[in-house]
């Protein structure tokens, strides 16, 4: 399911404690949490299972640093759009959470700490990561004719989605090599050398971490990597998640728009389907996309047989 972002950057969907709809928990549930809060030394007893439970922040919530009423008071959903960010107090409250990381690591289990992990340990990436899709959607709106956030952003839930069954890969480049990798396609833009990326990522992130973003987008292209495996996971990942976008049922409305557009007769299209769309699922790096893709794979071939029959009736 979708991340829900907290102000401060924490992944509500992902917190044991969080039960606004459709994530309700059990009493049993809620009471595992609260124990779990004790042993990781977020409270000093067991609490109760209506103190533990919790439907999100809210500006008349107790928050030591105030995020939720600073935002409100700003007009803004998240710290991610402030003009401070990061301010002093936002960066206390990250440096905070990061110290509590070594005991999570030390007293959870596998399963716990990667939930922990997820829900507040990747504040920092996951306001980040939402600066990232403010950023693509004007780029996309202003430059390319409104053409395609909507791709970018399922691109980015795919590479979340195969990142998360490849805990050793880097979160930080497969999260923006994600969100900027057709943020200089030369279809849409006339940019060199990852312009439009690097503009992004100066002042964001290191040099080093900006060069390797801007490798993994250059390894992930179709036109420019032919048949080119990336040398590195995080380029397998993006790249998975790029050409899975490319079929299934939305690959079809994506592949009949684009021929729309340029006029082209619907045989074309189909033709389309046989260059490139049927030999996606043999090229994926990563098992989760394989499995993935030979749905959509299948998918695909029995729209290509329905309509061949139709046609040719
Ligand atoms: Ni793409």
């Amino acid at each position: 399911m979708d991340r829900i972002l907290a102000a401060c950057g924490n992944d509500c969907s992902a917190c044991p404690r969080y039960t606004a709809h459709p994530y309700e928990k059990s009493e049993e549930e809620l009471h595992r949490t609260a124990v779990l809060w004790m042993k990781i030394g977020y409270r000093d007893h067991i609490v109760s299972n209506e103190e533990i439970s919790c439907s999100g922040c809210k500006p008349e919530n107790w928050c030591r640093y105030h995020v939720v009423k600073c935002c409100a008071e700003k007009g803004i959903k998240a710290c991610s759009s402030c003009l401070e960010y990061p301010c002093e107090n936002i960066r206390e409250c990250f440096e905070v959470t990061r110290s509590f990381e070594p005991k999570c690591r030390e007293v959870c289990s596998d399963a716990e700490y990667a939930l922990l992990k997820k829900a507040f340990f990747e504040k920092e990436l996951n306001l980040l990561a939402d600066q990232a899709v403010t950023y693509i959607t004007g780029l996309f709106r202003d430059n390319a004719g409104g053409h395609d956030a909507e791709h970018t952003l399922r691109v980015y839930r795919y590479a979340m989605l195969i990142a998360e069954k490849e805990p050793e890969c880097d979160r930080l480049t497969v999260t923006l090599a994600a969100l900027l990798h057709d943020a200089d396609d030369h279809k849409l833009f006339h940019t060199e050398d990852n312009e439009n990326a690097r503009r992004f990522l100066k002042g964001r992130v290191s040099s080093d971490q900006a060069e390797k973003i801007c490798q993994c987008i250059d390894s992930v292209s179709f036109s420019r990597n032919r048949g080119k495996i990336p040398d590195t996971l995080e380029g397998k990942i993006v790249q998975d998640a790029d050409r899975l976008d490319a079929m299934g049922a939305v690959g079809i409305a994506r592949t009949f728009a684009y021929g729309g557009e340029h006029g082209r007769p619907l045989q074309d299209s189909v033709r389309h389907f046989h260059d490139k769309l049927l030999l996606l699922r043999d090229m994926m790096n990563t098992e989760t996309a394989k499995q993935l893709a030979a749905k959509r794979h299948a998918f695909l071939e029995a729209f290509l047989n329905e309509l061949d029959e139709e046609i040719s009736r």
